[in-house]
């Protein structure tokens, strides 16, 4: 499988390469600077420079032309509100419209929880950030592509168990992005799993069990 991952240098995106390079795939990912290139190279990725707020959705299509999937992890994360926007949520966007310019239909997004830190102690910006993944989400099950929405919990770089609660609407906890990253790897791998919204928290179900369960 021929993968182009955006945000292939982040916490996720880098565990993810890892594991599809490991397993034969191809992965092209997508990053914005030199040192990050490396990260992708190291991960056993081939590097492409691109951003999502200074690329048009032209400029994105011919970067995922040849692809079989294109993963979403990229974020602001926590660089301001208007950052946000316009990576989590319009970067979302200009990459949906690519993947289906380009002829990608398999589309992978990592969101977020709408219920993360709902004890009061988030700021005016992470309220900000929720509201533009669920319009992301929103965006993203509209179109036409075979969509997968990943909502993991708070992340975690400890490494991980190997095993996890999925499901359309699992309890708010902990994941460790290992965690994250082996989920996308075999969700990837099983076309079936389309067009719907997977909650992923660490738990007790090996990752291969629980996207054979989501899937059956
Ligand atoms: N932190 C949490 O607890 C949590 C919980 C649930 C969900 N999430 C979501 O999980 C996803 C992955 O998290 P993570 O920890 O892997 O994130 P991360 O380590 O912060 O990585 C984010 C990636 O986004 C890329 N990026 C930022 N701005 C970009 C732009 N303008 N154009 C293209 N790429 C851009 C960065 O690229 P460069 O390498 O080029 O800098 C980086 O590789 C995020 O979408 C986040 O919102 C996070």
């Amino acid at each position: 499988m021929n993968v182009f991952q955006i945000g292939a240098a982040g916490g996720v995106g880098r565990r993810l390469t890892r594991l599809l390079a490991a397993r034969g795939d191809s992965v092209t990912g997508m990053h914005r600077g030199p040192a990050q290139g490396e990260t992708v190279r190291e991960a056993g990725g081939i590097p492409v420079i691109g951003d999502l707020i200074t690329d048009t959705v032209d400029d994105l299509a011919q970067k995922m032309q040849g692809h079989d999937a294109v993963v979403f992890s990229a974020g602001a994360h926590g660089t301001g509100m208007d950052k946000t926007t316009l990576i989590d949520g319009k970067g979302l966007q200009k990459a949906a419209d690519a993947a289906a310019l380009a002829g990608v239909t398999r589309f992978v997004l990592v969101s977020v929880f709408p219920d993360a830190l709902r004890g009061g102690e988030a700021g005016d910006g992470f309220e900000h950030y929720i509201k533009v993944k669920k319009s992301a989400d929103v965006y993203l099950t509209r179109t036409d592509l075979d969509w997968l929405i990943v909502r993991p919990g708070t992340l975690l770089d400890t490494p991980g168990s190997g095993r996890v609660t999925a499901g359309p609407a699992v309890e708010y906890g902990d994941v460790h992005r290992d965690d994250v990253a082996a989920f996308i790897d075999a969700a990837l791998h099983e076309p079936a799993l389309r067009r719907v919204i997977v909650e992923l928290t660490s738990g007790d179900t090996p990752v291969a069990d629980a996207v054979a369960r989501l899937t059956a």
